[in-house]
């Protein structure tokens, strides 16, 4: 698929829109996230690493975790920070992933994450090769969830813990126009006034980049599609109002 206007949400589904769209990001992309999730974004991560920390510790006393769309690293390095697990981060954009090795060293935890480039839909690791597998903000840039999730199952051993974040629309009217309000206006401004361009473009995309996503696949869907992926217990947590989505399951045994 072509690459298309950053204002038109089906873009999200290029790999080219996206490398596009993270590359000049990584500099301030830690306190800008922030920004777009009107500061929720580290209490929804918390929220994110509890599952696989809890799951990836009960499966193995050694466990490997897999962290994709890690950008910048942030989960990897929380991850790596709240247990012994070793961390192996993927994502597509090399600038992203730069700025992250940068953390990990400044952290310390060079032995204990990795970082490779690659793409969620075509995971270059065997079957069954990860005890945990977390991923944030990644299903509205990739051309079928649906698949992509079968692929983030194939990697995962029976029994391991799958986690993920993602904004939410809020579902309650009220809350929802505010919401509205804030992707469609504060943020294009903020970002332009806060990061420049590179952020003015990703506050006029991610608005309607979360509308369009769950016109296509609302929550129940994704429920859905996780079971049919490979996974039980599945349950979906809205936080802050419905601003964010934090999910988790097992993956079924063979
Ligand atoms: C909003 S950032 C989130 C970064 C990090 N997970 C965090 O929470 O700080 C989304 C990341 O997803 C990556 N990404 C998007 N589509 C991807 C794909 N198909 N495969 C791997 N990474 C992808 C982007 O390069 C970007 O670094």
């Amino acid at each position: 698929m072509g690459r298309r206007n950053a204002g038109d949400p089906g873009a999200t589904r290029s790999g080219h829109f996206t490398r596009e769209l993270f590359a000049p990001l990584p500099r301030r992309y830690d306190q800008l996230a922030e920004l777009l999730s009107m500061g929720q974004n580290g209490r929804w991560r918390t929220a994110l690493v509890q599952q696989i920390v809890e799951g990836s510790t009960a499966l193995s006393t050694d466990p490997v975790v897999l962290d994709v769309a890690t950008g910048t690293a942030g989960v990897a390095v929380e991850i790596a920070r709240r247990c012994q697990a070793k961390v192996v981060g993927i994502d597509i954009t090399e600038e992203m992933l730069l700025a992250g090795r940068r953390r990990v060293e400044d952290a310390g935890l060079a032995e204990r994450i990795e970082l490779v480039m690659g793409k969620a839909e075509s995971l270059p690791f065997p079957d069954a090769s990860f005890d945990a597998l977390s991923f944030t903000y990644l299903l509205r840039y990739v051309e079928d969830p649906a698949a992509t999730l079968e692929e983030l199952a194939r990697v995962v051993r029976p029994g391991a813990t799958v986690a993920s974040l993602e904004f939410l629309a809020p579902p309650n009217p009220f809350w929802r126009l505010w919401w509205w309000l804030y992707t469609r206006i504060l943020l294009p401004t903020g970002g332009l006034l806060t990061g420049g361009t590179p952020w003015a473009k990703v506050g006029r995309f991610l608005g309607p980049s979360i509308s369009e996503h769950y016109r296509r696949y609302p929550v129940a869907w994704t429920v859905e599609a996780w079971h049919k992926a490979g996974f039980e217990g599945v349950e979906a947590r809205a936080m802050s109002l419905g601003g964010g989505l934090v999910m988790w399951g097992r993956r079924r045994g063979p």
